[in-house]
């Protein structure tokens, strides 16, 4: 690895898994499923994890592996044609069941969302002063003129001319804009747990920058990030623990340092295996095979059609749980607190020692 100071294996140690703190929160058996032509499609089916204050966690996985139905899930956003289950524990309340003026104290105060694509969480038809006041008369009860001052100074950092940026609409904002403007709305009630859905997705280099280094200061400052992303670049520079999902479930769970050294999912395996600042020196091997489809999944591990390391087991066996993985005999890497791997055979590498 190491190719650029953003990819390099993050030489944290086997750190921040089995934490003592407590979680500020808790996903339990989550499930989401849109009632679609041809029935239902499972795209959430049974993910459960925590996330503790100031810390960065990081959800990845190919297209349509169910990330953001876990954001839209945790903050109530799924559509009307979604079925959801399980239990999201937030500071000892259940966001399920939050209801009316709670829900709205949760959602965009105490738990932020910034959106996979910037301008489509913006409302084209209100000017962009209007939408960042309205948090603060929302949330903060402030009169309409403290409210636009405020959302003024809540640009302001990101957005120099910020009193010309609260009477544009955003059609009228470039991209970048946008997503300055989201980042600026997410952080103004210094929210509790920041979720970033690819924040640094289409964004030029400088923007990207930017970006990132206002997720680093949010977490810097204590705020808990579930941070989804394609980029292991972010994943190693932001992430303290990642998440890989596959087919709506984890596939694998660790330190960030464990997940870039010593990966035991065939799939995380191959995910890391097609990128050249983690293979340097190795040879890069594209994943084959495409994503399932989930419409018509059945019961075995949803990796099993594309899987190097697939045993019998794994044809005959209802998909396997989430587990710490066992220490392999006759092998010295190790096991770091907190890994746990879906995998009947799952690999036993040293990344560090393939190059
Ligand atoms: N509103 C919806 N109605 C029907 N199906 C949906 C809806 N939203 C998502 N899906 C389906 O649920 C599955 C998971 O989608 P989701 O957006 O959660 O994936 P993702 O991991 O965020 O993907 P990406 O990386 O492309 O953003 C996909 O098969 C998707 O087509
Ligand atoms: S359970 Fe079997 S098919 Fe699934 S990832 Fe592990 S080895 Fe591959
Ligand atoms: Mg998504």
């Amino acid at each position: 690895m190491a190719d650029t100071p953003e990819t390099s294996t993050p030489d944290t140690g086997a750190a921040a898994a089995e934490s003592p703190r407590t979680p500020i929160l808790s996903v339990r058996d989550l499930r989401a499923a849109y009632r679609g032509g041809d029935g239902m499609i499972p795209a959430v089916r049974g993910v459960s994890f925590d996330l503790y204050p100031g810390e960065v966690l990081a959800l990845v996985g190919e297209s349509a592996s169910g990330k953001s139905s876990v954001a839209h899930a945790t903050l109530g956003l799924l559509p009307s044609n979604a079925e959801v289950s399980g239990s999201i524990m937030y500071e000892g309340r259940s966001l399920l069941d939050l209801k009316g003026d709670e829900r709205r104290q949760v959602r965009g105060g105490e738990i932020a969302m910034i959106f996979q694509d910037a301008m489509a969480g913006l409302t084209p038809t209100l000017r962009i002063g209007e939408q960042v006041a309205e948090l603060f008369l929302a949330h903060e009860r402030l009169d309409a003129k403290a409210a636009r001052a405020a959302a003024i100074e809540a640009l302001r950092p990101l957005l120099p001319d910020a009193e010309r940026i609260v009477d544009a609409y955003p059609f009228q904002l470039s991209g970048g804009m946008a997503q300055r403007v989201m980042v600026a709305m997410a952080t103004a009630l210094r929210p509790k747990i920041v979720i970033a859905d690819e924040p640094t997705a289409n964004l030029d280099p400088a923007v990207r920058l930017e970006t990132l280094t206002w997720l680093e200061e949010l977490r810097d400052r204590g705020t808990a990030v579930l941070l989804i992303t394609h980029d292991f670049g972010v994943v190693a520079r932001l992430a303290d623990r990642v998440l890989v999902m596959y087919g709506g479930v984890v596939a694998e769970e660790a330190d960030v340092f464990t997940i870039f050294r010593r990966p035991r999912h065939p799939y995380t395996y191959g995910l890391l295996s097609s990128l050249p600042s983690v293979m340097s020196g190795a040879r890069l091997t594209p994943m084959r095979g495409n994503p399932p489809d989930l419409a018509t999944l059945g019961e075995e591990c949803a990796f099993l059609e594309r899987c190097p390391k697939a045993i019998s087991q794994c044809r005959t066996l209802p998909s396997p749980p989430l587990v710490a993985p066992e220490a392999t005999p006759g092998s010295d890497v190790p096991v770091a607190p907190g890994h746990r791997v879906a995998c009947f055979n799952p690999m036993v590498v040293d990344l560090r020692e393939t190059r």
